[in-house]
């Protein structure tokens, strides 16, 4: 069948921030004059002291470090807020919908929102938070979400949000591992019309930690919740008693903005670190290319803000631009599977950037849920997370968006802070389930297992050849993990842990993870993060995690579990196993497949032959390779004659 390759629609190309020809201009100055370019670049955001050094970056050891715009000051909280208060100060910057249909939506004003950020942000000085501390959110979509990141952002605190569907254990970590003092959550959250006990899952997190000294606790649901004396403060009580007026304070470009925990594929999460004047251009300057964005359309990305897409593209980029953001709290599918498509009609959503496996469980409900509605207000569709197939794109372009919007389908990463590969609406002709073209600035290669550079058409492992503005600057506490990840693999290049094809037209696919690292409904997952919870179980002695194909969650997750001598497998070990997964890193985690062995395919030396268990979870058995070199074979065929999903 012949690639399908849809061509840039004419009122697009027309009317576009950027067409095609504008796009192949800048990207060449963009890489050819790098400090140029982004001196200009640079000058979309407002600075308190202009800059006068734009890019010192290398990635070699001798002289690695990254810095962007180093000696300028800003505040991007006042970039998000202030900056539009004499323009705009009455439009709306969010527009929230509840999880539930029936309670009513809130609309709140880039004033309004300016002065809540301002008295939560007294309420967070007033409880000793200063420049440079560590807050823990750990909220569910709310307004106050937003609130809170961007109060910390105005004093100058490094916010390090949780995602709410992690497990009290996983939020302790990662309290411990940036020396929180203080958690801001709320009561309970709201998902599917389910109850997510938020403030108690921070009291559980907070017997495995110590430190933190101040919890302040929003009321979500009104649901009873203990408060500890002198510890834990109420959300309204404390903003109440706080004076409206806070001043933004003078941060340097390279002042850490944010921490943000993500999967590796060693080794417990990583705290990755973006800073302040690179991300604020990165964020803002890729938001309104890839959306063609314009102040007073209405956006819509479905992301949370506990992952990194809602950093970047509910909050930072389009409060930077002046726009008008939806955030969601609810679900797909509650209290049908209509909900996306009836809060476009509601609010008239412009632009909808969300996720394929939402977008291939949605699909496998029908049609009619979404020709119920109208969405003649959809003029732009997006995808993120993780590749898309090419049948759910021909869904979403067709059914969703009638065949009338483009799809942005924008590859990026956590560490990179913005979209790196994606078309532009008014540039780039389309073709399912490529992320096509890259940003500007962004220089990606192909290189071999050896780093030898693939020219052309080719298919290797993809890198990044120099430095963009909204890159991550460190791994929290751990530098010299952050140069050994991402900057030893291929001496000199930035690598991704992706694989990647690039076709004769330039364009990229991005093939998938191809390092232990796993995409589970867009979310990532380190293996060896579920096979250290799963020996720490006293019945387990050895576990092997790796992904397998999965219809709607993109990869499912496969683990091999070897029991301790004496213990008999059975159903309800794996019952025990599936919860003590949930309850150790948190639903997201939740094993799809639980496989007894009495044994691991091992070579001599006792490495796990991981291509091997791959090729089992994947069905695709027929060629599992040289198996002579393994310890014992015979565990192979064990293996194989025990194979539990399909059974
Ligand atoms: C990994 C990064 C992108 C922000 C949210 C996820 C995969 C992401 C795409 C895409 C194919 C994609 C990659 C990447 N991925 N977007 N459009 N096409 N794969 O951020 O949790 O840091 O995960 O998600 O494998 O490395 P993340």
């Amino acid at each position: 069948m012949a690639e399908a390759v849809y061509p840039v629609p004419a009122a697009w190309a027309a009317n576009a921030l950027v067409d095609a020809a504008r796009y192949e201009a800048l990207y060449h100055r963009s890489v050819t004059e790098p400090e140029a370019f982004w001196a200009e670049m640079g000058q979309r955001i407002d600075w308190i002291r202009p800059y006068t050094t734009v890019k010192q970056t290398s990635f070699a050891e001798a002289d690695f470090g990254i810095r962007w715009y180093g000696d300028g000051t800003l505040n991007l909280s006042a970039n998000c807020l202030d900056r539009h208060l004499a323009v705009r100060g009455d439009s709306v910057a969010i527009l929230w919908e509840p999880d539930s249909p029936t309670e009513p939506e809130r609309r709140i004003t880039y004033r309004q929102l300016h002065e809540q950020v301002c008295r939560f942000a007294n309420l967070l000085k007033a409880r000793g938070v200063k420049r440079g501390d560590r807050v823990t959110l750990y909220l569910p979509m709310v307004p106050e979400a937003a609130v809170a990141m961007l109060a910390c952002a105005r004093i100058g605190a490094i916010h390090s949000i949780v995602f709410a569907g992690f497990s009290p254990e996983a939020l302790a970590g990662r309290i411990a591992d940036c020396d929180s003092a203080i958690v801001v959550t709320s009561d309970e959250g709201l998902r599917g019309g389910k109850r997510v006990p938020l403030k108690a899952n921070v009291d559980e997190a907070l017997t495995h930690c110590s430190g933190v000294e101040t919890v302040i606790v929003l009321r979500r649901t009104g649901a009873p919740v203990a408060m500890v004396a002198g510890r834990d403060v109420d959300w309204h009580a404390g903003v109440a008693a706080q004076s409206a007026d806070c001043p933004a304070e003078e941060m340097n470009a390279e002042d850490p903005l944010f921490i943000l925990y993500t999967s590796g594929s060693t080794g417990k999460p990583k705290g990755v670190l973006h800073t302040t004047g690179g991300y604020a251009v990165w964020a803002s300057l890729t938001h309104e290319l890839v959306f063609d964005y314009r102040p007073g359309q209405v956006y819509w990305c479905a992301a949370d803000v506990g992952w990194v897409t809602g950093h970047s593209y509910v909050v930072y980029g389009p409060l930077m631009n002046g726009g008008t953001t939806v955030m969601f709290e609810g679900v797909p599918n509650f209290p049908d599977p209509s909900r996306f498509w009836q809060v476009v009609d509601k609010f008239q959503v412009e632009i909808f950037y969300g996720a394929p496996t939402a977008l291939r469980a949605l699909m496998r409900e029908g049609d009619e849920w979404v020709k119920q509605t109208s969405r003649a207000s959809l003029r732009l569709l997006g995808s993120v997370g993780e590749p898309i197939n090419p049948e759910a794109w021909e869904w979403y372009h067709k059914v969703v968006g009638e065949g009338r919007c483009p799809i942005v389908d924008t590859w990026w990463q956590t560490e990179t802070g913005g979209v790196m590969i994606s078309p532009l609406p008014g540039a780039t002709a389309l073709k399912p389930g490529s992320a096509t073209r890259p940003m500007l600035g962004v220089q990606p290669m192909l290189v071999d297992n050896d780093g030898t550079p693939i020219e052309g058409p080719g298919e290797g492992c993809l890198v990044i050849a120099d430095s963009w503005p909204g890159q991550m600057r460190t791994v929290w506490g751990d530098h010299e993990r952050f140069f050994q990840t991402y900057f030893t693999t291929f001496a000199g290049k930035y690598f991704t842990g992706d694989g990647c094809r690039r076709d004769a037209d330039g364009y990229y696919w991005i093939t998938g993870r191809i390092d232990d690292v796993i995409n589970v409904s867009g979310h990532r997952m380190g293996t060896a993060e579920i096979e250290s919870a799963l020996v720490a179980h006293a019945k387990v002695a050895e576990a092997a995690v790796v992904g397998m194909p999965h219809e709607i969650k993109g990869q499912g997750i496969y683990a091999y579990v070897t029991t301790n001598a004496g213990i008999e497998p059975d159903e309800a070990l794996r019952k025990e196993l599936v919860q003590w997964v949930r309850h150790e890193i948190g639903p997201i985690a939740t094993p799809d497949v639980i496989q007894f062995a009495p044994g691991l395919p091992k070579t001599r030396s006792g490495k796990i032959m991981r291509r091997i268990l791959r090729k089992i979870a994947e069905n695709d058995v027929s060629s599992l390779g040289d198996t002579s070199t393994l310890a014992d074979p015979s565990v192979v065929d064990n293996l194989l004659a025990n194979r539990p999903h399909l059974a």
